[in-house]
């Protein structure tokens, strides 16, 4: 049907006769002569009808934008001065002698080059918005990762191995979507949420090193980095231990960068720990690209008067920071008020601040609600502590240790984006020296990352003694404030797996219902295993620069989690119910309020 694609049609050509298939970009009427820019995956040529060829001269008059079309023509270059050196086939045209209307096409309903199309409709037609050529390039680099990543782990004794889309929970601390099953009535199979359990097993039965390109599922809340379901890159291995892991998978990283985006990440990726995250960082997926720090200051403010301060000071679930913003001085009331309002959203109750007008001049130089509640020598050390210069602002938070990390850790990446302190760089790092558990709000405890977590020690008794203060063996991999990836070293030992989910609170029953099989599987020759997975979709938003993840996936679902395309989830018939034996609850109406 063609020859070559309308892209790749060069200088080389001039003179030969081409076939091209394609959409038509752009039709336009120059006194007589038609120019069709014609469009397939690879590029972007230019027709040219003129009217001595009458049946194909009318032809062309009747195509409009995204007609599909077949042109044999001639190349050939064009005139100096119609030379667009933007287009890679914009030193030839192509004169067309036979035209082929392969299919018409409706005005579409928004025009590929409208930068300004509501999310909804892109979703809906999402076939004609991903012709578009920036989507184009994303299902490229897509392309591109994954097959570097595949070709990597095979090339390093990796097995692709499938596993179960029709399974039991996984716990990875979202909601699961669930299957109902027609031939066991009453019962539900789970979604996974990632194929964890699945891995472990596949070590447990000799595969040694395992990876598979898998979608998850996970109801939970969306942001502009998840979605419903989703991709991970996952991985588990025999006989290597953390550190193993961290190599060939930040190798692979960097090998992947260099590769597509040809960029040098660091090797070795620098290594943080947990603790030190997020005392400097407010956050255990630290960008580092930003320059400000939190600097903590329990210390110096024990014994003011000032209760906001002092209290958290002396509570060890508090926290007292400050951070430096240079040059921030010259921030507005108003400025500063709209600061206040956003660390406000992550449950801040303020966010007090000292303007350093003049570091030189004690008391007087510097301006603030909050100087008058602090002795002399408390601003001096917070001065010299932060090495604050004139026209610098220091922004305070205090209570919760939780709601100070957030919201000054949140208010850290705004300000270097507002800013514009953000480097140019890509700073990648492991976070490690995660905590094994952290308090549930409920007075139990969760697992930070999952119940088949490794902690930092091979006795149970160890762990049972003081499990809050323990630490596990996961790291994770972060790429300029993103969380790409996350795994650990698993727990081989049965005594020890029973130990951790008697710490959750899972009794022996659920635990036989919910993870029987894992720990049946862990009495029958368990080897010593660990594993990571990453975030594709992730990875790929950031490698091509899009500011969600729902830009790098063909068929993304919106912020509710439904696809206006086929419009899913949609009711099922009544028929289906009954073959599932199910009924829907009549939907609860609300109480009319009194
Ligand atoms: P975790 O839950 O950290 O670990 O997931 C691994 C990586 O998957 C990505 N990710 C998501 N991406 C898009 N949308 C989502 N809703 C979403 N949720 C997670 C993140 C994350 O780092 N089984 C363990 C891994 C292991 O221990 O080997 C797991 O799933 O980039
Ligand atoms: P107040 O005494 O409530 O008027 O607060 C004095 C200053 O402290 C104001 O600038 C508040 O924004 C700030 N502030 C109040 N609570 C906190 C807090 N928990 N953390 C940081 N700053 C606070």
């Amino acid at each position: 049907m063609r020859s070559h694609y309308c892209g790749h049609v060069t200088e080389e050509l001039i003179d030969q006769e081409v076939t091209l298939c394609g959409w038509v970009n752009r039709r336009r009427d120059h006194g007589g002569v038609i120019f069709v820019d014609l469009r397939d995956r690879e590029g972007l040529v230019q027709i040219v009808f003129d009217p001595d060829r009458e049946d194909v001269f009318e032809t062309a008059e009747r195509i409009r934008n995204e007609y599909v079309l077949r042109v044999k023509g001639l190349v050939r270059a064009r005139d100096e001065a119609t030379i667009n050196e933007k287009l890679a086939t914009g030193k030839i045209e192509v004169l067309g002698k036979e035209l082929t209307v392969l299919n018409a096409a409706e005005t579409p309903p928004f025009q590929l080059d409208d930068d300004d199309v509501h999310d909804d409709l892109r979703l809906r037609y999402r076939y004609i918005d991903l012709r578009r050529d920036e989507m184009q390039q994303r299902m490229r680099l897509r392309n591109k990762v994954t097959r570097y990543l595949r070709n990597y782990l095979d090339s390093n004794g990796f097995w692709e191995i499938e596993t179960p889309m029709l399974t039991k929970a996984t716990p990875e601390g979202a909601r699961d979507y669930l299957v109902p099953s027609r031939t066991h009535n009453g019962q539900f199979f789970a979604l996974p949420q990632s194929p964890q359990l699945f891995k472990q097993l596949l070590m447990m039965s000799g595969m040694d090193r395992y990876y598979q390109v898998v979608r998850c599922f996970r109801d939970e809340d969306l942001r502009a980095d998840r979605q419903p379901e989703f991709t991970q890159l996952d991985i588990e291995t025999s006989f290597m231990g953390e550190e193993a892991v961290m190599e060939i998978n930040e190798e692979m990283i960097r090998g992947l960068f260099k590769e597509v985006l040809d960029v040098d990440l660091p090797n070795p990726f620098p290594r943080m720990t947990y603790a030190e995250a997020m005392e400097h960082y407010g956050s255990d997926k630290p960008d580092l690209r930003i320059p400000l720090l939190l600097v903590d200051l329990a210390e110096e403010m024990k014994d003011v008067e000032f209760k906001v301060f002092s209290g958290p000071a002396n509570d060890p679930k508090g926290r007292v920071v400050v951070m430096r913003l240079p040059g921030g001085a010259e921030l507005s009331r108003k400025e500063i008020d709209d600061y206040t309002d956003y660390v406000g959203r992550y449950g801040a109750k303020g966010l007090a601040w000292i303007k350093v007008n003049d570091v030189d001049a004690g008391r007087d130089g510097l301006q603030s609600p909050i100087v008058k509640f602090l002795p002399d020598e408390v601003l001096e050390a917070i001065i010299s502590k932060t090495k604050t210069k004139s026209g610098d602002i220091l922004f305070f938070g205090a209570g919760d240790a939780r709601i100070v990390n957030e919201s000054i850790g949140a208010l850290r990446v705004k300000l270097g984006k507002d800013r514009g302190l953000v480097s140019d760089e890509w700073k990648p790092l492991f976070v490690v020296a995660f905590p094994m558990f952290e308090d549930d709000g409920k007075g139990g405890l969760t697992p930070l990352h999952h119940p088949f977590t490794a902690p930092a020690t091979n006795s149970p008794e160890m762990l049972k003694q003081e499990p809050e203060a323990m630490l596990s063996r996961a790291y994770d991999m972060v790429l300029n404030g993103t969380e790409l990836g996350g795994g650990s070293v698993r727990i081989h030992d049965m005594e020890m797996q029973k130990a951790v989910l008697d710490l959750l609170g899972i009794s022996d029953e659920v635990a036989e219902d919910k993870f029987g099989f894992l720990l049946n599987a862990l009495k029958y020759g368990c080897p010593p295993h660990a594993g990571i997975a990453f975030g594709l979709d992730r990875l790929i938003m950031l490698m091509s620069g899009a500011s969600s993840i729902r830009d790098v996936m063909a068929f993304p679902k919106t912020q509710t989690a439904a696809c206006p395309l086929t419009s899913a989830p949609s009711a099922v018939s009544n028929a289906q119910l009954k073959e599932l034996n199910l009924r829907l609850r009549k939907q609860e109406t609300e109480q009319p309020s009194s």
